[in-house]
């Protein structure tokens, strides 16, 4: 922690837990993060707090801002839970909005990984500002846990799932899949539906299934937030698709470069993907390393035949395997839910786990 020259620790420590717990006024998830800003006097007064509302709204040292009259912040110390931003986004970078208050330093709990909107302190510093670390770090990493690793990943994190009998089929020798998993098992994939920013499929699911990819159900007595939904691959989706009577804008994406692709969708602020299969994208996805997270459904059926949950791994042999630890075990109605991640994690390389035993 780093000690103020000018202002006593305990009173920038109280102002950075405090930026902290208003912090989590902001929403969670999506593409921004819930930020905390506290503006003292030279004396150690509160001046102004703000906190970031999400996406298109001030960011919190603009909000925190807002609310002093011009010349007010000149002096002032500025106390954020992340590196005050450098990018001119939908409401330009806060290093300036800073620089133009005339705040004579900047404390921050957690640099600002973003390959975009980072170097926010150096700009600051440019300027003449002292801009640094300053307490609680690991309390603002804490918050930040789910941001920061998307940011310092720079790709949306991927759940690739599947409902699979007990000998691991997704479907009948005929294509039919609905249903292999009981209610239970699929009001809760609704429920993780709403959960992620987007949710996928190829063009092989939407010609055997026509799914709707909505996300039904209410959770809190509200109804459910909806995944945009992405279609990858070169066939077209049919005209009289359910997928055109989607709420949110669907998106196609060829599906020969998941990197590119995962890529596109990150620009478009998606920072979480639910690929829902089938077979053949769930197993491109996870041999290129992008499962970041796998949940299976699995019912105490067997089907037999040749339609197998997943394709071709790229796994020749044993020492290839993909390996994963199981995070979660839970009982669903008659079915498993079952939650694995991988024991490393997983980057975008071809071969992440090779080596694993
Ligand atoms: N049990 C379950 O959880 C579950 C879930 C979904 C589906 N299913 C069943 O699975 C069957 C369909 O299987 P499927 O494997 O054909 O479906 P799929 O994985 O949804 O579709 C495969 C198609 O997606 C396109 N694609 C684009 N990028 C791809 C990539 N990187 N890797 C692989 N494919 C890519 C290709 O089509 P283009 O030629 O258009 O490029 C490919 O032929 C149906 O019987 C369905 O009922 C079961």
């Amino acid at each position: 922690m780093i000690t103020p020259d000018r202002l006593d620790a305990a009173v920038l420590d109280a102002a950075m837990g405090r930026a902290l717990e208003i912090a989590t006024r902001g929403p969670e998830g999506g593409p921004n993060p819930r930020v905390g800003c506290v503006i003292l006097s030279p004396d150690g007064h509160t001046l102004a707090e703000g906190w970031h509302r999400g996406a298109g709204t001030a960011h919190a040292e603009v909000d925190a801002l807002s609310h002093l009259a011009p010349g007010e912040a000149r002096g002032a110390t500025a106390v954020v839970t992340l590196e005050p931003c450098n990018h001119t986004g939908r409401t330009g970078p806060c290093a300036q909005a800073l620089i133009a208050a005339g705040v004579a330093e900047v404390y921050f709990a957690v640099p600002d990984p973003g390959a975009v909107s980072s170097h926010g302190a150096q700009t600051l510093i440019d300027a003449g500002i002292p801009a640094q670390l300053g307490p609680r770090r690991e309390q603002a990493e804490k918050l930040l846990a789910d941001w920061l690793r998307d940011a310092r990943r720079g790709r949306p994190t991927v759940t690739v799932k599947w409902a699979t009998s007990l000998d691991g089929r997704a479907a009948a020798a005929d294509g039919t899949s609905q249903w292999i998993t009981g209610p239970d098992a699929r009001a809760d994939v609704h429920l993780e539906r709403s959960r992620h920013d987007a949710i996928a499929v190829g063009t092989g699911t939407v010609l055997a299934d026509d799914p709707a990819l909505t996300a039904r159900g209410e959770e809190n007595g509200a109804p459910l937030a909806q995944p945009i939904p992405v279609v990858f691959g070169h066939r077209e989706v049919p005209a009289d698709a359910q997928l055109h009577s989607h709420p949110r804008e669907l998106i196609t994406l060829s599906g020969d470069d998941l990197a590119a692709d995962l890529d596109v969708l990150w620009k478009r602020g998606i920072r979480s993907v639910f690929v829902e299969g089938g077979p053949s994208l769930a197993s491109s996805f996870i041999r290129a390393g992008f499962a970041d997270r796998v949940l299976v459904y699995v019912a105490p059926t067997l089907i037999g035949g040749p339609k197998l949950a997943l394709t071709d791994l790229g796994v020749d042999t044993i020492d290839d395997q993909h390996r994963l630890v199981f995070t979660d075990v839970q009982h669903l109605g008659s079915d498993l839910r079952l939650t694995a991640e991988p024991v490393a994690p997983e980057t975008p390389s071809t071969h992440p786990t090779s080596g694993a035993h």
